[in-house]
């Protein structure tokens, strides 16, 4: 007896981290015969995956779950039932909350507990019954989701590594929607990429909330996020790897010296320094001051002098004074950040900051967001800029919006646009960069190659 498919709509927020588990959550729904759709009107199973890390993006939900709830009353005139689920982080911090505020929700389930989601389903579906699941059983999840078999042609994937943190930042849900500080083994991991790898993979970004805290292994974490990755770098298909979020407490020594001894590794590195005021770093219990960061971002440019370095910074922390931002300010145009990503500080219920004195009025957050943006709009142009006339390897993951072009990236992560054929998706060629655009490159091929059998440049 074959059941006609059931379609599934995943709308994700947040982070690389729920990406993944967006990812996760339809192979582990794949069994009970749900099929991915783009179209939230034909599904039968609606899930929102949330993020609860700035009000604005939890209150997100609720507006999305309004049109959620159009979408299945629509449905319901034709006779067609709609279960909704709430997952991620806004599932995990506000629970039983969602269930009274939001009708329409009939399953809540937190990160840790997606291996439960199948069996959730069939329990609501057979008895109609609302339900919360938000334990932190953490070690159970990934041994309890199937394997990755992802129907999609991949040439990039995400692979968390590590989950939760304990480093309790002042201002931070991630702590309480995530939990503590969790690495999977090394022996599932490199199972994982083998297979990715064996389906035409050959980039994985690893993923964490402290990717660089990683201590795998059987016997209590001899395995540290260097080699791990030395070990991945064996795989032969996997030609570039790549790994986010890092705190930069857990920069060790072997990570660092891995940008230079490792050619796989990609000289691209996101570390948050939030703000470049000592008395705010520490009022945010980061653990490190400016001289710090800037001393750590010198050894691993030592290592690998083309490092194009990433970043978080929030504006508007409590007590943070025109010279504490001077300071934001300064440190970013030191050190030139090839990305960076910056919010307004947003008081989170639950978080020791959210009770600080010295709120900062929006008004003034948005002045300084907007001048810190300019600056490092700037600084992004400028590293753009100074790729060009370089020759790059770039791995080519798409076809480009105009017909004949491909697209790949860089090693620094910036999108190229290259005139190429098709058949060169998944391979790496060489590119004379000739001009930046504002959000990414255009270049000229220069890898040679044979129509319908590209030759792969050295990475
Ligand atoms: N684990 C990562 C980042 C987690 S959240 C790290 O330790 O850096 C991603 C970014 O969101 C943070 O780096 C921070 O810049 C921002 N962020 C987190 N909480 C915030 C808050 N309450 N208000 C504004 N920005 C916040
Ligand atoms: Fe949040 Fe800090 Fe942990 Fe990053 S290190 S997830 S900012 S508490
Ligand atoms: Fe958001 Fe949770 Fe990621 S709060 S940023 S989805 S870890």
């Amino acid at each position: 007896m074959t059941a006609s498919p059931k379609k599934l709509h995943i709308k994700t927020f947040g982070c690389q981290m729920n990406a993944y588990d967006s990812e996760r959550m339809a192979e582990a729904l794949a069994p009970a015969g749900f099929e991915l759709t783009e179209a939230m009107g034909d599904a039968d199973l609606v899930i929102l995956n949330t993020c609860h890390i700035r009000e604005k993006a939890a209150e997100k939900v609720y507006s999305e779950l309004g049109r959620v709830r159009k979408s299945k009353d629509a449905r319901k005139a034709q006779g067609r039932d709609t279960m909704v689920a709430v997952a991620g982080c806004v599932a995990q911090a506000e629970g039983e909350e969602i269930i009274a505020r939001a009708p329409v929700v009939d399953i809540v389930v937190g990160p840790q507990s997606l291996h439960r989601l199948a069996d959730l389903v069939a329990e609501a579906a057979s008895t109609g019954k609302r339900s919360v699941e938000t334990e932190f059983p953490a070690d159970e999840k990934f041994a309890a989701l199937p394997q990755r078999t992802t129907g999609k042609r991949q040439t990039s994937a995400f692979v968390t590594v590590q989950e939760g943190c304990d480093k309790f930042c002042t201002f931070c849900v991630v702590p309480y929607t995530r939990g503590a500080e969790y690495s999977r083994g090394p022996d599932e991991i490199v199972a994982e990429v083998e297979r990715l790898a064996a389906r035409g993979v050959r980039e994985v970004t690893l993923l964490g909330q402290n990717v660089n805290a990683y201590h795998g292994g059987a016997d209590g974490g001899s395995w540290q996020l260097a080699r791990l990755l030395q070990r991945l770098a064996e795989i032969p298909q996997i030609a570039r790897l790549r790994f986010t979020t890092s705190h930069p407490r857990d920069m060790d020594d072997d990570l660092i010296a891995l940008f230079g001894d490792e050619p796989k590794l990609m000289p691209y590195l996101h570390l948050p320094y939030q703000s470049g005021s000592d008395r705010i770093l520490a009022a945010m219990n980061r653990k490190h001051t400016a001289e710090e960061y800037e001393a750590l971002i010198a050894r691993i440019r030592a290592a690998r002098p083309d490092l194009a370095l990433s970043t978080d910074i929030i504006v508007g922390f409590p007590g943070e004074t025109d010279a504490d931002f001077e300071d934001t300010l300064a440190l970013a145009r030191r050190v030139g950040f090839a990305q960076a990503f910056s919010f307004r500080y947003s008081a989170r219920p639950g978080t020791p900051a959210a009770n600080l004195e010295g709120q900062v009025p929006e008004a003034v957050k948005k002045e300084r967001l907007a001048v810190l943006q300019a600056l490092l709009e700037e600084s992004r142009h400028a590293f753009d800029r100074e790729t060009v006339g370089r020759r790059l390897p770039v791995l080519f993951e798409a076809k480009g919006r105009k017909p004949g072009q491909i697209t790949g990236r860089s090693p620094y992560l910036q999108a190229v646009h290259v005139e190429g054929p098709e058949a060169l998706i998944g391979h790496i060629a060489e590119v004379d960069i000739s001009a930046a655009g504002p959000n990414s490159l255009t270049g000229v091929m220069k890898t040679e190659f044979e129509w319908r059998e590209p030759v792969q440049a050295a990475v």
